[in-house]
C-alpha cells in the first residue's frame, strides 16, 4: 500500500509547495475522503484515498497542461481512424495519461492547441462567457478591406444566418493579405467562414496565443511544452487592453516572421 504524507503526495502530483499546501490546509480546500483535513503531515493511503484540493482530485499524474504546436494535417481529437492525431504526437510517457485538446484548430490549421485533463478548466477557457480570447494570424487570398474591421466589430453573419460575437480584426501592416483576429467563441470554421462572408478566403490560419499565453516560438512544429499551473492565470487573463499596444504588435510580427505562413 503506497502510504505518504498527505503534503508529499499533493506537491509531488501539483506544483504546489509545501507552504501553499499548508494555506490550503489551514483555509480548509484539502478533502480527504470528503473530511476536511487539518494537518498537513497525516499519512495517506494513496491508492485508496480521494484527495482533493479546491474539489479537483490529485491523482498519481495530477492535473497537467500542454502547450503543443499542432502542424497541419493533423486532427484535434483523441482517436481518429484516419488522420494522426494531436495525442499520436504526444511523447509515448505522456499517451495514457488522458490528455485532450481543449478546443479545436481546423486539420489544415496549425498552431497553439492546448491539451489537458482537466474538463473544469477546458470548459473556462472554451466557455464565450468566460470571455478567453484566442488570437490568430490569417493569410487571405484577397487584401484585406478596411471595412472588414466595422463589419467584424458588429458580429459577423455567416451563410447559415448563425451570427458572430463581436470581434476585434486588423490588417498585419506588412502585407495586405495578412490578418489578426481575436475571437471568444469557437464555432465549426469560425474565422474561414467569417471572412467567407465578408467575400475573402482564408489560405492559411495560425493561432498563437490563448489568452494572454503566446505559443512558445522555440517549440518546434508537433513537439509539446508543460504549462505550469502557476501560468494558468495567464491564459484566463483578461486581454482587452492589449491588442493594440505596442507589444502585442511586435509579438505578432515576430511570430509573421518566424512561422511559415
Ligand atoms: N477558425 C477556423 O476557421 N479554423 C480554425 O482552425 C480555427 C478557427
Amino acid at each position: 500500500m503506497p502510504i505518504l504524507r498527505l503534503d508529499r503526495f499533493i506537491s509531488n502530483n501539483t506544483e504546489y509547495s509545501r507552504s501553499q499546501i499548508k494555506d490550503l490546509i489551514k483555509h480548509n480546500r484539502v478533502l480527504v475522503d470528503n473530511v476536511v483535513v487539518k494537518k498537513s503531515d497525516i499519512k495517506v493511503d494513496t491508492e485508496r484515498s480521494n484527495i482533493l484540493v479546491d474539489g479537483k482530485t490529485i491523482s498519481e499524474f495530477g492535473l497537467r497542461y500542454y502547450m503543443m504546436y499542432k502542424p497541419s494535417s493533423v486532427v484535434c481529437s483523441t482517436d481518429d481512424s484516419e488522420s494522426t492525431t494531436v495525442i499520436d504526437l504526444l511523447p509515448e510517457n505522456l499517451k495514457d495519461k488522458n490528455l485532450f485538446p481543449a478546443g479545436r484548430l481546423d486539420k489544415d490549421s496549425e498552431g497553439f492547441v492546448l491539451l489537458t485533463n482537466d474538463g473544469d478548466f477546458s470548459h473556462k477557457i472554451l466557455s464565450a462567457k468566460n470571455h478567453v480570447a484566442k488570437y490568430y494570424i490569417v493569410r487571405l487570398a484577397r487584401p484585406f478591406q478596411a471595412d472588414y474591421i466595422e463589419k467584424f466589430s458588429k458580429g459577423i453573419e455567416l451563410s447559415n444566418g448563425e451570427v458572430c460575437l463581436p470581434s476585434r480584426v486588423i490588417q498585419w501592416e506588412g502585407s495586405q493579405y495578412y490578418a489578426v483576429i481575436e475571437l471568444y467563441e469557437g464555432k465549426y470554421h469560425q474565422i474561414k467562414r467569417m471572412f467567407a462572408s465578408v467575400g475573402n478566403h482564408v489560405e492559411y490560419l495560425f493561432r498563437f496565443q490563448i489568452g494572454n499565453l503566446a505559443l512558445n516560438q522555440n517549440l518546434t512544429k508537433g513537439s509539446v511544452l508543460e504549462v505550469l499551473h502557476k501560468e494558468l492565470p495567464e491564459i484566463l487573463k483578461n486581454t482587452d487592453t492589449k491588442f493594440f499596444e505596442k507589444d502585442f504588435q511586435t509579438k505578432i510580427s515576430s511570430f509573421i516572421t518566424n512561422i511559415e505562413l
